[in-house]
């Protein structure tokens, strides 16, 4: 895992998030498939989730999580001169929904594209999107989160369905100049890292070019979520640990510097053992699982905003993000918000 020492600052000048209105819980979903709320609360600390409506897509949830940051950051879309969308649920293969997003928005000043890493997607996008600005090629950046992830989902396999759900969340993204302690939310290190050789313990395996839906493999439903999820547990638990600490090191801070935590949101006793291992308290650690389960990509933008909106987050305190996802793939960022 590299560390990324070269580039300089970015600054997070608004954020904004959406969830969809209709709410599952483990109640419901214990009606049609064989589980339990007391299954699903003490493995995952998952309550509920929310889940889109049938003509709602994954771009207009993105749209709505935009214009709330816009708003927040006072910036016009047309402003806007690059949009990522990191998502792994587009609304079709081609365009992207980062295009379909600046339609939506009127960003038409935009370069607009897509990122594919699972759940540590946004940490991916928001990576590209400092390396953009800082290179000063691209101004202000649109840098979305967002996943229709009830399309995956395959409702009569109890060992997945119960863990995931739609939302989008969504930042403004200005450079910082260097030495410039006044910006909001600047982003101090980023670590990634990816490994391609445990590919098959979370997957999608069909709808793409190796395996194409076809009338004979339709009915064992290969386009949903296959996952290994005891060998997932262990791999994003190490990772996040080691990105975490890299990303602490590469910023001059240690844990103690930490005030708030914002992890990927997969499952509460994941992020119980990353905080216990990087020794940091269970009330720095912010946790809204329960509410939406895991929104892959749009966790950590979520999390973020509602974390800023309700004045968890203040002035000058120093944010660790870190996220973990199929591929696999992670990152971990340190930000003084
Ligand atoms: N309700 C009731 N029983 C269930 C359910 C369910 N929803 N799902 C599985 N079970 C049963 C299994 O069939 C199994 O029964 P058996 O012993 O009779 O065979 C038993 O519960 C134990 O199953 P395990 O899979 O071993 O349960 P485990 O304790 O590992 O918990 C879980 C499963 C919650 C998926 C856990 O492994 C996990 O959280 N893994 C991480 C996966 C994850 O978060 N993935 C998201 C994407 S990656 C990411 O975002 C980091």
């Amino acid at each position: 895992m590299q560390p990324d020492t070269k580039i300089c600052s970015c600054s997070i000048i608004g954020t904004g998030s959406y969830v969809p209105a209709r709410v599952l819980t483990n109640d419901d979903l214990s009606k049609f498939v064989d589980t339990s709320d007391e299954w699903i609360t003490t493995r995952t600390g998952i309550k509920e989730r929310h889940i889109a409506a049938d003509d709602e897509a994954t771009s207009d949830m993105a749209t709505k999580a935009a214009l709330k940051a816009l708003e927040a950051a006072g910036v016009k879309a047309e402003e806007i001169d690059l949009i990522i969308v990191a998502t792994v649920t587009p609304d079709m293969f081609f365009p992207s929904t980062a295009c379909l997003v600046q339609k939506k928005i009127g960003a038409m000043n935009a370069v607009c594209f897509d990122i594919s890493a699972a759940c540590s997607g946004f940490l991916y996008a928001l990576q590209t999107a400092r390396h953009y600005i800082n290179s000063g090629t691209r101004g202000t950046a649109l840098v979305i989160g967002a996943e229709k992830l009830s399309s995956l989902i395959n409702w009569k396999d109890r060992n997945t369905c119960v863990l995931f759900g739609d939302a989008a969340g969504a930042v403004v993204v200005r450079r910082a100049e260097p030495g410039d302690t006044s910006a909001p939310g600047r982003v101090l290190s980023t670590v990634m890292g990816s490994d391609g050789n445990l590919a098959d313990l979370l997957k999608v395996p069909g709808g793409g070019s190796a395996c194409p839906i076809t009338a004979e493999n339709a009915e064992s439903r290969p386009n949903t979520i296959h996952m290994e999820g005891r060998e997932t547990f262990k791999h994003a638990v190490t990772r996040m640990c080691q990105a975490a600490e890299q990303a602490l090191k590469q910023a001059g801070l240690e844990t103690k510097d930490i005030s708030l935590v914002i992890p990927h949101q997969a499952n509460a006793r994941i992020i119980s053992a990353i905080a216990d291992r990087l020794g940091v308290p269970e009330e720095k650690t912010y946790m809204n699982l329960q509410k939406y389960g895991n929104t892959s990509a749009a966790t950590i933008p979520v999390a973020l905003d509602e974390a800023h909106r309700s004045g968890r987050l203040q002035r000058g305190d120093v944010v660790l993000l870190v996220a973990f996802g199929g591929g696999f793939t992670w990152a971990s960022t340190v930000m003084i918000w």
